[in-house]
């Protein structure tokens, strides 16, 4: 899709909000929009004027004037742009107007957005791929500006797709040596380099837990360490953490052939972290960012670890695994320690599908939420409210970081009896390998996927989430 700063074309959008007059319309078809068809501009309603003899306008509502922001433009254009594509229009323009106190470079970049939300789909093993005939899109702005906004949209959406792609990418294809390849791939030639740490390395390191989880399997696992510092080696990095487990089977504590279907995204957290890099580095945000991802699968084999086992880890913590499916905070142990104590971070930011009992607590459109620090969650949740990608705190108590201890070991990864708040437990587990550095941690186990429809414009399958909020963090981040 082409969207550029244009000329009024045939076809023209216009998104308004609650309790419009609608002037821009000839007065007869605002009558007839008003009076006949009820509009009233709430979210996404639509008024479709389309074809021979009409107006050729589609109308769409940006809901309450004071709770407008611009996630609501991109929800209103991306109804437009399906509308569009239904009809099978080749091109539209659009009338980039402010309402209230948004500022018109955020209404331009939402408007783009919303186009660029149509334009994904995962359909590379699909014989019939989709096709959508809304490929030129005219934007209608005096914005000075505009070229440059609307390529910092694209290049984010891109990264959000690359995000998609991995995830959506099913197991036979990726695991940790092609997770490897397909990044060096995609930072060849660019400002991020790509250090990439294989079985051998990793027994070297001592990154124990991790190589703990990769017994069962036949894929040697990978850490990757992605910088890039355009404000040279000595200055701080935001670290961003993922969870790269390719393919979660619950190892001995296996799953039901249900709960395993999806589990190929199960790396969304290094997903994420990769699409946020990409995003960050495309666009030449002045901040030193180091991602570092720690893929493995978790299956079954003679040489898998076991519930009951005693692992070490890189912090040199051992841990009591009452749980083998509780496996992605033992690769997080080891990551989150990597980046609190090899890498001079002065944040840490990770993403994880760690509990199915977030989806249990906050539903599957809410991303769950921790720190120890909340000065650092609320530039987080900040950032979240800017990208539209909703996120809820869950507290850290000390009644969680008692039920963490170990039996006869320094820790368990889970408890044999039922605690509750699942998450929490998780959250306070991993915050045993932050070693006080600022930190946030999001499990994205309900946001990353949507396995039939996807959350308001984003499609069926990978979201993408959180790489738009990770993108406009490190933005704004001080
Ligand atoms: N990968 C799963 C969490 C998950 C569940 C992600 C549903 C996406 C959708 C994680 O490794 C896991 O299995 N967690 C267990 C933890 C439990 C054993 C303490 C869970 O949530 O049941
Ligand atoms: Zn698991
Ligand atoms: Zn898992």
């Amino acid at each position: 899709m082409k969207i550029k700063v244009g000329k009024q074309l045939s076809t023209t959008v216009y998104l308004v909000p609650e309790e419009t007059k609608l002037e821009m319309l000839s007065d007869e078809t605002a009558q007839y929009a008003l009076k006949q068809m009820k509009f009233k501009g709430q979210l996404n309603e639509k008024f479709v004027y389309l074809g021979p003899n009409t107006d050729n306008i589609v109308v769409i509502g940006l809901g309450p004037l004071d709770q407008l922001t611009k996630d609501h433009y991109v929800q209103a254009t991306n109804t437009a742009a399906k509308i569009l594509n239904e009809q099978k229009f080749e091109s539209t323009s659009v009338q980039v107007t402010t309402y209230g106190t948004i500022d018109e470079s955020e209404v331009l970049q939402g408007i783009a957005e919303g186009f660029l939300q149509t334009d994904y789909s995962f359909d590379y093993y699909k014989k019939d791929k989709t096709f959508n005939s809304l490929t030129k899109v005219s934007l209608l702005t005096d914005l000075e500006n505009a070229d440059k906004l609307i390529e910092e949209v694209v290049n984010v959406l891109k990264s959000v797709n690359v995000t998609r792609d991995l995830v959506n990418t099913p197991a036979n294809d990726l695991y940790p040596e092609t997770l490897a390849t397909k990044v060096e791939e995609l930072f060849e030639g660019t400002q991020v380099d790509v250090e990439v740490f294989n079985k051998n390395d990793l027994e070297e390191l001592g990154a124990k837990a991790l190589l703990a989880v990769s017994q069962g399997s036949a894929k040697e696992p990978r850490m990757l360490v992605l910088k890039y510092l355009p404000l040279g080696n000595e200055e701080p990095v935001i670290s961003l953490v993922g969870k790269g487990v390719t393919y979660d089977s619950g190892g001995y504590a296996i799953k039901s052939a249900k709960g395993m279907a999806t589990m190929m995204t199960d790396m969304a957290g290094a997903g994420a972290m990769i699409g946020a890099l990409h995003a960050i580095a495309s666009n030449n945000i002045q901040q030193n960012v180091v991602a570092v991802i720690g893929a493995t699968e978790n299956l079954i084999s003679g040489e898998a670890f076991k519930n009951g086992d005693i692992i070490d880890t890189l912090k040199g913590t051992t841990i009591e695994v009452m749980n083998t499916d509780a496996e992605g905070r033992l690769v997080l142990a080891d990551v989150l320690y990597y980046a609190a104590a090899k890498l001079n971070s002065k944040y840490i930011i990770d993403a994880a599908t760690l509990t199915g009992a977030v989806i249990a607590a906050l539903g599957p459109n809410i991303t769950g939420a921790m720190t120890n620090n909340q000065a650092l969650l609320k530039d987080v949740t900040t950032a979240s409210k800017t990208a539209g990608e909703d996120m809820w705190q869950l507290p850290i108590t000390p009644e969680f970081r008692e039920k963490i201890k170990g039996n006869h070991a320094d820790l368990i990864n889970s408890s044999i009896n039922f605690v509750g708040a699942g998450t929490i437990f998780a959250a306070a587990f991993l915050e045993h390998f932050v070693e006080d550095v600022p930190w946030v941690h999001l499990d994205i186990a309900g946001t990353s996927y949507a396995s039939s429809k996807g959350n308001k414009y984003l499609p069926k399958g990978a979201s993408g989430i959180p790489v738009k909020t990770l993108y406009e963090f490190v933005k704004s981040s001080k």
